[in-house]
């Protein structure tokens, strides 16, 4: 496990959208690297930047034409490494994404495997033996190559993907995972990472990581025995390098070999029951609304399997947002956003901020979808560095060559303002990462146990290593008998003076909790 791991947080970057410098309305790698003292001054200590490699992009850089190539619209492979570099001297980390389980149809692989004439590639892919033939329901299409067959996708149309065999052969075409064709794919995978990390990369957030083996893999053990051997590799060549899945399963994925996994916003699980079950009928019961939450009973049940069953292994990654889902902000105010960065933020393993979320982007309605965005393009628009520059700063480029609108609401944030007012959810981020980096006992590694939470109530006090955590995401006051937690509680070392809302009060025996509060106590 990379040490750094355990005080790690990070700050997710969609580069189409952070800062422009050569004003063709697209951020750049040379914008990243301006804002570097940006990330370091919020507390973020590492980076991970969603695709930057040659690609059509019809889905946003997720479609890769050349994996070990830099999109020209990013600039070049040396100002990566130069990113790299500059990023160390910070002490900030950079991880890039990785996709494994598809290629752009522009590959190379791809346009090769298509050939009638058997070559290298030929096997590169998942194809079947008749052009007129489907699966089993399986996304294949067919009459787009000379060679005869149709070929399996792994997302959209334009994403063919890449041949790991299958667990459960049942067609004379499909392979096995232990064929040498198979082989080579994991091989030629390896050969990516190894080119990137050995230009100073410090790990990578794997696209998809359980989709690789295909066909009856249903426990994964397939897929995941791919993974334990690239961090076999990894612990061997590269041990201060991360690797993180996009799984959400971390009982899985930790174990085959991740060193985190992201815990998504998947309609009623532990995660989306907290800040996004907008979807639920009879209104919005999030955790975390102030009026109409619900306890925090169907986050714990969720939640506690998958920490309980993977801590061993490695961590589980809490998200503020990502590229694939709606900022907090299309259904929680501010002071709930703050309550509810709280709780991220001093959670066991490793958080993720995603960009402009420390300002309080909006989720955007109504944008023209981009590049394969479809919904997730709202909460993909430029950053919004300063409201009085043009295009908030963000480029120079006339509005109609930006890469998606910028936010044209009158009240929409930026972080000039939000770096000019004190109750700013800015500060609340800042502060809340400042006293993760000071106690240990808020990292990735300390406990985390549930102390007080009772159906139909809202408070939920837990502990993290030696400090007690409460936080009441309602509207009234709660008032608990101490007498019901375990061990001495001391000091309250945070509480409303950094959150400016409900206040926190320890009188004798017990804890009053004020409308939408949370504190820490040692
Ligand atoms: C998950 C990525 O986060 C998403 O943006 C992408 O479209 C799909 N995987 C396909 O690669």
């Amino acid at each position: 496990m990379p040490a750094w791991l355990s005080d790690a947080v990070f700050y997710e970057i969609y580069p189409q959208s952070f800062n422009d410098t050569n004003g063709d309305g697209i951020g750049d790698i040379e914008g990243i690297i301006e804002k570097l003292d940006y990330v370091k001054e919020l507390g973020c200590n590492a980076i991970w930047l969603n695709p930057i490699y040659d690609s059509p992009f019809k889905d946003a850089g997720y479609d890769v034409r050349d994996y070990k190539k830099v999109a020209e619209r990013y600039g070049t492979n040396d100002d990566l490494v130069r990113l790299f570099d500059e990023a160390h001297k910070k002490d900030i980390k950079i991880l890039l994404d990785l996709v494994p389980g598809h290629t752009s149809e522009e590959h190379e692989w791809f346009k090769k495997s298509c050939e009638a004439d058997r070559n290298e590639f030929s096997d590169r892919y998942i194809w079947t033996d008749s052009a007129f033939c489907g699966i089993g329901g399986h996304p294949y299409i067919g009459g787009e190559a000379e060679r005869e067959g149709c070929y399996m996708l792994n997302f959209f149309k334009c994403q063919p993907a890449l041949n790991y065999g299958v667990l459960n052969k049942t067609e004379k075409w499909q392979l096995t995972p232990d064929h040498p064709s198979c082989i080579e794919t994991r091989e030629a995978l390896k050969d990516i990472m190894r080119f990137w990390l050995d230009k100073g990369c410090d790990g990578f957030r794997v696209d998809m990581a359980d989709s690789l083996v295909k066909e009856d893999d249903d426990d994964k053990s397939a897929t995941g025995a791919i993974w334990t051997d690239i961090r076999k590799m990894m612990d061997r060549d590269y041990p201060d390098a991360a690797l993180i899945s996009e799984w959400c399963n971390p009982q899985c994925a930790l174990k085959y070999g991740f060193h985190a996994d992201f815990y998504l916003d998947h309609h009623g699980n532990g995660y989306n029951v907290l800040v996004r079950d907008c979807e639920t009928e009879g209104g919005d019961h999030s955790y975390f609304k102030k009026d109409g939450g619900d306890d925090p009973e169907r986050f714990l049940s969720d939640y506690l399997p998958r920490y309980e069953g993977s801590r061993k292994y490695g961590y589980i990654s809490f998200i503020t947002c990502n590229h694939d889902t709606p900022r907090v902000t299309k259904a929680l105010d501010i002071s709930e956003i703050k309550l509810a960065y709280a709780f991220f933020f001093t959670m066991p393993g490793v958080p993720f901020l995603y960009y402009g979320d420390e300002i309080g982007m909006k989720y955007l309605e109504n944008v023209r979808t981009k590049e394969g965005g479809y919904q997730r393009t709202g909460s993909r628009s430029p950053m919004q560095w300063d409201k009085d520059q043009k295009n908030f700063g963000f480029s120079d480029a006339e509005a109609d060559k930006l890469y998606i609108p910028m936010d044209s609401a009158a009240d929409a944030p930026s972080v000039t303002e939000a770096k000019n007012d004190p109750d700013s959810i800015y500060y609340t981020v800042k502060s809340l990462i400042d006293l993760r980096h000071t106690y240990e006992d808020l990292q990735a590694d300390a406990s985390f146990k549930k102390v007080y939470s009772k159906k139909g109530e809202r408070i939920l006090v837990y502990r993290r290593g030696d400090l007690l955590l409460a936080v009441n995401p309602g509207a009234s006051e709660v008032h608990v008998k101490t007498g019901d937690f375990e061990g001495n509680i001391m000091d309250v070392i945070a509480g409303d003076m950094i959150y400016g809302i409900g206040t926190t009060e320890l009188t004798s025996g017990e804890l009053v909790l004020g409308a939408q509060s949370f504190a820490v106590f040692k």
